[in-house]
C-alpha cells in the first residue's frame, strides 16, 4: 500500500512490536557489512585475523524493530531530494529529554546537527580563537582531539586523578592549565574511556571553576542513557547554580543508546540563548540526512522499552566481564564502571609480559620524528589480534594517562563477549 506523505514522519501512527522479549543474545554477523568494528579490523589486519571486534564505540545488536520499521516505512517513498524538518523531530527530544530525565530545553535553544563531532567543532569555533587551548580531563574520548584541531586549536591534556580504582577529577590542576588563552574545557559525563558517570557534587564543581575563570564549559552526554545498575545520571543543565548551567552548552543523540552511529544525526542545547546564537553564527550546518531523522524519531518516541532492556544486557555484559577477568585472566585487572558499555581494562602486567615497551621503544627509532610514537598499548592491541583474534583500541589513544589500559567495547551478544575473554583468557595463560 502506498505510503501518505503525512505519515512519513507520524511514527506515532506506526505499529507498536514487540515492547519486551528483544533479542541481544543471539549474535548478529556485521561481517559485509563495511563495519568499523569488524570488516575495518579485518581489512587491517588480513582475512581471518578477528574473531571478535571490540574496538570502536558501537553496539552489534540487531536494531530495535520500531526503528526497522520507521525506515522501512520511508523507503516505500522512493524520493531523497531536501528535506524540511518536521516540527516533530526536535518536539521528540524534548520529549524524550524531559519524560526521561526532568530536563527542558527551549526550542529556540535547540540546534541539530548530523553528529556530536560537528557540534563540537562548531561550539570550539564559537568561543575558542585559533591557536588557542582547549582543555580535556584525559583519559577522555579521542575524537575530542581531532574535533580540536579542526577548529584550528590546540587540546591540552589534564589528566584525572585515580584514587581507590576510581578515576577523579582533579580541579587543581584544570585551575592550574586555564590561562588567558583557554576559552573551552570539554568534559565527558559517562567519561569515555573510562566509564565514570560524574556526581552532582564532581558537575558543580567543574562548573564552577569554569564559571570564575570565564571558561565556557562544553559538556558531552552522548553516553547518558547507558547506566549500570544503582547509578544515575545527572544531567548539566539540572545543577542548582544557574550561573553554571548558563555558562555550558550540551552534545547529545540517540546514536549510542539506539546504535545510529552512521545515521549522523544529533542535537545540542544550552539555557543561554546567547551561546547557542553564537555557534549558529559559525555556519554550523544543522542538516540531517532523512533516514538519520526517521530512525531517531521513531527510538525517542517508541524505543524506551528496547532501550531499558538492553541497559540490562550491557550491565550483565560488565558483571560477566568483571567476573571472567577475576577468575579466568590474573594478569587483567578490571572494575565494572558506572556507565557506558565500555570496559577500561588494566593492562599493564600483560605489557611487561610479553616486553611490549621494549618493542615500542624499538619500532619509534626507526620512525620519522613528526610520525605518532607506537606505545607499548598498541603494540598489545596487535598482539591481541595475533594470539587471541580479539581488537581492542589502545588505552593511550585517550591521553597520555591511558597508559596501561585498554578499552574493550562490551556491546555485543554474551556469547560473542565469552569468545573474546575466553581467547584473550588462552592466549594470556599460555604465556
Ligand atoms: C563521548 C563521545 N562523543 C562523541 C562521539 C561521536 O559522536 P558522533 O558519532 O555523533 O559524531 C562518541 C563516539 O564514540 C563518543 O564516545
Amino acid at each position: 500500500m502506498p505510503v501518505r506523505r503525512r505519515d512519513l514522519f507520524a511514527s506515532a501512527a506506526l505499529p507498536l512490536l514487540a515492547a519486551e522479549g528483544f533479542d541481544f543474545d543471539t549474535p548478529y554477523n556485521r561481517i559485509g557489512t563495511d563495519s568499523t568494528k569488524w570488516d575495518a579490523q579485518l581489512r587491517r589486519y588480513g582475512k581471518d585475523s578477528i574473531i571478535a571486534g571490540m574496538g570502536i564505540s558501537d553496539t552489534d545488536f540487531r536494531s530495535a524493530p520500531v526503528i526497522t520499521a520507521a525506515l522501512q516505512k520511508r523507503l516505500q517513498h522512493e524520493n531523497w531530494g531536501y528535506l524540511t524538518m518536521p516540527a516533530s523531530f526536535p518536539q521528540a527530544i524534548i520529549d524524550w529529554n524531559k519524560h526521561r530525565y526532568g530536563i527542558t530545553i527551549h526550542p529556540d535553544r535547540l540546534l541539530l546537527a548530523h553528529g556530536v563531532h560537528p557540534s563540537i567543532i562548531s561550539a570550539i569555533r564559537a568561543f575558542s580563537p585559533q591557536g588557542s587551548k582547549v582543555l580535556l580531563l584525559t583519559p577522555t574520548y579521542d575524537g575530542f582531539f581531532g574535533d580540536i584541531t579542526a577548529a584550528g586549536c590546540i587540546a591540552e591534556q589534564v589528566p584525572l586523578k585515580q584514587s581507590s580504582g576510581r578515576y577523579q577529577l582533579d580541579l587543581e590542576a584544570l585551575d592550574r592549565h586555564i590561562s588567558h588563552d583557554t576559552n573551552t574545557i570539554i568534559i565527558c559525563n559517562p567519561n569515555n574511556p573510562t566509564g565514570n558517570v560524574w556526581s552532582r557534587d564532581e558537575l558543580s564543581a567543574v562548573g564552577e571553576l569554569c564559571t570564575k575563570r570565564r571558561v565556557v564549559l562544553l559538556v558531552d552526554e552522548i553516553h547518558c542513557d547507558l547506566m549500570t545498575k544503582g547509578n544515575q545520571y545527572t544531567p548539566f543543565s539540572l545543577l542548582s547554580n544557574r550561573e553554571v548551567v548558563n555558562n555550558s552548552i550540551i552534545f547529545k543523540s540517540a546514536s549510542k543508546s539506539f546504535n545510529l552511529s552512521a545515521l549522523r544525526c544529533s542535537w545540542m542545547y544550552s539555557e543561554n540563548s546567547e551561546y547557542m546564537k553564537r555557534i549558529a553564527a559559525t555556519g554550523h550546518s544543522t542538516d540531517i540526512n532523512t533516514l538519520g531523522v526517521i530512525a531517531a524519531q521513531a527510538a525517542l518516541t517508541q524505543g524506551e522499552p528496547w532501550l531499558n532492556q538492553l541497559i540490562t544486557y550491557i550491565d550483565g555484559n560488565h558483571d560477566f566481564t568483571a567476573d571472567f577477568i577475576k577468575t579466568k585472566i590474573p594478569l587483567l585487572s578490571y572494575n565494572k564502571p558506572q556507565g557506558t558499555y565500555l570496559a577500561w581494562v588494566d593492562v599493564s602486567r600483560l605489557i611487561d609480559k610479553i616486553g611490549a615497551k621494549a618493542q615500542a621503544d624499538k619500532a619509534n627509532q626507526s620512525r620519522p620524528a613528526t610520525a605518532r610514537p607506537i606505545t607499548a598499548e598498541m603494540i598489545l592491541q596487535d598482539w591481541l589480534v595475533k594470539n587471541a583474534k580479539v581488537q581492542l583500541n589502545a588505552g593511550t589513544n585517550y591521553g597520555h594517562s591511558g597508559t596501561g589500559r585498554m578499552r574493550m567495547n562490551l556491546g555485543t551478544s554474551r556469547q560473542t563477549l565469552n569468545l573474546a575473554l575466553s581467547s584473550i583468557a588462552a592466549a594470556c595463560n599460555s604465556l
